[in-house]
């Protein structure tokens, strides 16, 4: 559908107000608006060559919905576990206009997981979650793009839910070099929701031990995950890479998603803004220094999720009137006029 390939650009204001050289790579902007498309095209091919006709996975919205879609285009029935209540309304609609089956399960994401894992082990579905090697194959091109448009870069900020993202991107810049591509090795930075960050304590413990967390809870619900399945992967990644994990609370997490929308005109979903959140944290931290380049990896669209959309709008002041006649828009128009 024409997944990948996604343009990385210079945020020049945010780079302004934090004194780094910041670019996005725009993720959302996969087909069905987040970069899990780059692991589902080729999971899904490799389902239904191996003569699947279900596939199945737990998801926090994105996975789901992706899935989905390529489900459909491959002629396989779409199956998908979802902690119930727990995504975003957006994500919802996606899945439900695709027409994929939608199982709701009690309890949080790792829950669904862990029923749409022994589904795959009775042989009842073929699981596209990301233990699925073949969407981390998929994922880690997001490396390959990046050493496609840019010489150098110190720093790639990374949100981490399931941690198959940070550990596929990893690959891909170790793996660059096979491809002719250059071999940049940047650090790669983690960021975690405080609520829902096994990964953050087991890397600040120094122990390596995660623990699962029973209750995770952010507002960032893409990335609500207590017991990630890649988490030995992601730590390697960390560690392999000189990189460092970091966490942030949902306040800081609103307020990127707002400078996001005022300074840059990008509206991503909070899972997404964490990545930023974690870099302005680094900066004040002075963890990461000035000048240095730094790629937020923006991975899922703002539309997919309406209650974080309306926070921003509320932050922007609601500046909504209206107006009964064509007249009396006119004379509103010409008051906006005036005060702008
Ligand atoms: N950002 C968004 C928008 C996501 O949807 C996810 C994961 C992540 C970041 C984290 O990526 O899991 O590879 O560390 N979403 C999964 C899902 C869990 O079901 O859609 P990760």
């Amino acid at each position: 559908m024409g997944e990948g390939s996604t343009p990385l650009v210079k945020l020049e204001n945010l780079s302004r107000m934090l004194g780094v050289e910041v670019y996005g790579k725009l993720e959302f902007l996969n087909p069905t608006g987040s970069f899990k498309d780059r692991g589902m095209t080729v999971g899904v091919s490799v389902a239904a060559s191996f003569g699947y006709r279900i596939v199945a996975a737990a998801s926090t919205g994105n996975t789901a919905a992706s899935m989905a879609a390529y489900a459909r285009r491959a002629g396989v029935e779409p199956v998908i576990l979802i902690p119930k209540g727990g995504i975003a309304s957006g994500k919802l609609s996606q899945i439900q206009a695709l027409g994929a089956w939608i199982l709701e399960v009690e309890g949080t994401f790792d829950d669904s997981l862990e029923a749409a894992r022994t589904a795959a082990v009775k042989g009842l579905a073929y699981s596209l979650n990301s233990i699925n090697p073949y969407r981390l194959e998929g994922q880690k091109t997001i490396a390959f793009e990046i050493l496609e448009d840019l010489d150098s870069v110190d720093y790639v900020v990374v949100p981490v839910g399931n941690a198959g993202n940070i550990s596929a991107i990893w690959k891909g810049f170790k793996e660059a070099s096979l491809l002719g591509l250059p071999s940049i090795k940047p650090r790669m930075v983690g960021v975690q929701a405080e609520g829902a960050s096994p990964l953050y304590k087991a890397w600040a413990s120094r122990s390596g031990a995660v623990e699962r967390v029973r209750n995770p809870s952010t507002i960032a619900s893409a990335i609500r995950i207590g017991n990630p399945v890649n988490a030995a992967k992601a730590l390697r990644a960390v560690e392999e890479s000189g990189g460092l994990m970091a966490s942030v609370s949902d306040g800081e997490i609103l307020k990127s998603l707002r400078i996001l929308a005022e300074h840059e005109g990008m509206l991503v979903e909070p899972a997404s803004a964490t990545s930023l959140a974690g870099l302005i944290r680094l900066r004040s931290e002075g963890v990461i220094r000035d000048g240095r380049r730094v790629v937020l990896i923006l991975t899922g669209h703002g539309l997919k999720d309406p209650k974080a959309l309306e926070f921003i709008a509320k932050g922007a002041g609601f500046r909504r009137t209206s107006a009964n006649t064509t007249e009396e828009a006119l004379l509103k128009l010409e008051e906006i006029a005036a005060h702008s």
